[in-house]
This record gives C-alpha cells, structure tokens and sequence, in this order.
C-alpha cells in the first residue's frame, strides 16, 4: 500500500523538478560552451605539454655520436669540437624535456643522463682540446660505454652502441 502510494509522488516529485533541472542543464551547457570559446582563444593553452619522444631524441644521439667519430678519426678538431657541442645540447634538451621518462623509473632520467655520460664527456673533450687520437679513441669508447650503461638499466640491452665502422651520412666532409 505503501509502495503504491509513493510511486506517483515520486513521479509528482520528478515533473516539479523537470524545469529546474532542464534549466540547470543549459547553463551547465552554456558554461561548457564559454570554456570552449576560451579554449580556442588561446590556442594550445588546454592541450597538455607534450614533449619529443624520447626514441626521436636517441636517433639524434646516435647521428651525433657517429658524426664525432668520423671528425675525430680525421683528425678534424674543428668539426669534431662542434659535434661535440651539438651532442652536449642534445643530452642537456633530452635532461630537460624528458627528465621524468618512465624507462628509468623509479629513478629519474634527469639524474643518470648525466652521472652515466658527463664523465666520458669530459674525457672526449680534453683529447680534442689535446688534438689527441689516442685519447679520442679513449674518450669515444667511454662515452658508447656510458650510452649502453644507460639502456641496460633501462631494460634496453639489446641496443648496442659501438664505433661506426662506415659514414652515417656521407655529404658531410669529415676530412679538414
Ligand atoms: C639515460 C639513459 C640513456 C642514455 C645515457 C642513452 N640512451 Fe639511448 N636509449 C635510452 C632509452 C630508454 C631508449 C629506448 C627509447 C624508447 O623506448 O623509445 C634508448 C634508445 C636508443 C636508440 C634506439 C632508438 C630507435 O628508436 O631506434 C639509439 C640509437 C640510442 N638510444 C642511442 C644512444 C646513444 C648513441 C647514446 C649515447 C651517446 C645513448 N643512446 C645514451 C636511454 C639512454
């Protein structure tokens, strides 16, 4: 009985609301729309930052890395300074832009970047600073050392970084 008489006065009780709760569904509907407007206003505001994918950023590497080589075994101090610099750019843009990878977690990109490649670095650059092939030669085994260091903690062993053994790209003079 019960039951019976608190059907229709919940239905009573929905039509009352009916055109309370349509008006809240456009204003709901209207702010939607005004948030949209400002989306648009400022373009690329709401989408979330997005950086490269690292993938992207280690093919980078490996052009630089292989084009050190090549200016090195030239003996092109020149050439193997500036690919050295462009390298070091490359490390510090991948630090900043993919310091949280989650291919290192719980450990952070942003700290075993540099603690596995900065020493090696170092190296290479007092054998160019020495114009030393020797010292080079060591320089640029420690630093593919520091690079596969890295993709073994990373769960990426199979990817192998040694000395080119041919040009990547040769339109670019390595000889001075
Ligand atoms: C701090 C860690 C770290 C260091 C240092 C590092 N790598 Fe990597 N590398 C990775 C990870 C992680 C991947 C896998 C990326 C992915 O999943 O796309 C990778 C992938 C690569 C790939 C495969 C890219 C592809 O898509 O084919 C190459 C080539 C590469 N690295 C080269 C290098 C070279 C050359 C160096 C040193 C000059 C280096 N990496 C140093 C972490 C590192």
């Amino acid at each position: 009985m019960r039951a019976l008489l608190a059907a229709p006065l919940l239905l009573l009780a929905s039509a009352c609301n009916l055109p309370d709760d349509t008006a809240r569904q456009r204003e709901v509907a209207a702010l939607g729309a005004e948030i949209e407007a400002l989306k648009s206003a400022r373009p690329g505001a709401a989408e979330p930052a997005e950086g490269p994918e690292l993938g992207a950023q280690m093919l980078e590497l490996q052009i630089r890395h292989a084009r050190i080589w090549q200016a090195g075994e030239a003996e092109n101090w020149m050439l193997a300074q500036f690919q050295l610099a462009e390298l070091r750019e490359s490390f510090a843009g991948i630090v900043e832009t993919n310091g949280e990878h989650a291919a290192l977690q719980p450990k952070k990109l942003s700290d075993v970047m540099p603690a596995m490649v900065d020493p090696a670095v170092k190296q290479l650059q007092a054998a160019i600073d020495a114009r030393d092939k020797a010292a080079f030669e060591a320089g640029y085994d420690a630093l593919s050392a520091g690079c596969n260091e890295c993709h073994e903690a990373a769960a990426h062993g199979f990817l192998v970084i040694q000395r080119p053994r041919t040009p990547l790209l040769d339109n670019l003079r390595a000889e001075p």
